[in-house]
């Protein structure tokens, strides 16, 4: 006898296998407080967002290596949608009541967003690497090791710079990188490629950025000063983050531009 089902066709739900999905959503409190679904539902939809971008990523660092700025830009403007997306997400949490979320809130503890594993990839991958947040992953071994390969191998960032050396731009100060990204956003048809290509960096920057915003204003909104389940000031702690950047040079790069004169029909 065939167990029940085993042989029948692909279905959406086996192929997507929504089962194991839906059930993957175990609430701490007791009775179970109404919005601790909402909760962890979010949070687990921003791990499978973090997942898909990493991928994105993972294979612009080969891209990149490989010269194609095409395929680059193509993976990142992938990236930079999908960003859009989990910035406004953060505020469907602030339909939680502030009551309600305080009725599970203690039980957390000490867990914490401090601790996502994909968001420190997503960071170390881009090019912001903070030795002390990656210390406080040394008591998980499988955590700990994942996040000391992304910090030891070449970030998005760098990958960015070796390609446009690989094509003879001087990347060997900050200076240098300030001047190139310069020359590039004098340039942008002369440049079509690596212009689209900085642009879509920086806009990966400030949808991170933005993310850190809307996620700070929501935190007070919520908890006001309280301190957070993972220990830190909380909303004191997360405005130190705010001025956080991938690529400083991107930035750096627009208070250094000069208008030129318009280019003229025959040259
Ligand atoms: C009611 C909802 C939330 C509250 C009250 C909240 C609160 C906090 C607080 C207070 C911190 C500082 C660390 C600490 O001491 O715990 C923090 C950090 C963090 N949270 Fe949230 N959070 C919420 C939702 C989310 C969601 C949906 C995400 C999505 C992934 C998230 C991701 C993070 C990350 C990545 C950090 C570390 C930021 C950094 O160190 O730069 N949080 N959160």
């Amino acid at each position: 006898m065939t167990e029940y089902g085993k042989n029948a066709p692909l279905s959406y739900n086996k192929y997507l296998k929504v089962t194991e999905l839906i059930g993957l959503q175990e609430t701490l409190s007791e009775p179970t407080s109404h919005d601790e679904l909402l909760f962890i539902i979010i949070h687990q939809t921003y791990e499978l967002w973090f997942k898909q971008i990493l991928h994105e990523i993972d294979a612009t660092l080969e891209w990149l290596k490989e010269g194609r700025a095409f395929r680059v830009n193509h993976s990142l403007r992938a990236v930079t949608a999908i960003e859009k997306v989990i910035v406004s997400q953060i505020h469907i949490l602030e339909s939680m009541a502030q009551i309600g979320f305080l009725e599970f809130r203690d039980q957390l503890n000490p867990a914490s967003g401090f601790q996502s594993m994909q968001f420190r990839e997503l960071e170390f991958v881009s090019g912001t690497k903070d030795e002390n947040i990656l210390e406080s992953f040394k008591n998980d071994e499988f955590v700990f090791e994942k996040l000391t390969k992304r910090f030891n191998a070449p970030s998005l960032a760098d990958e960015f710079w070796n390609l446009l050396e690989r094509n003879n731009f001087d990347i060997s100060t900050e200076d240098s990188r300030v001047q190139t990204i310069v020359e590039i956003l004098t340039h942008p048809e002369k440049y079509a490629d690596f212009f689209i290509m900085q642009d879509l960096l920086i806009e990966h920057d400030e949808n991170i950025a933005l993310w850190r915003y809307h996620h700070v204003l929501m935190v007070e909104r919520m908890l006001g000063m309280k301190r957070g389940t993972g220990g830190s000031e909380g909303a004191g702690y997360l405005r130190t983050t705010l001025a956080k950047k991938f690529i400083p040079e991107l930035w750096e790069a627009r208070t250094h531009l000069k208008s030129e004169p318009p280019a003229t029909a025959g040259g």
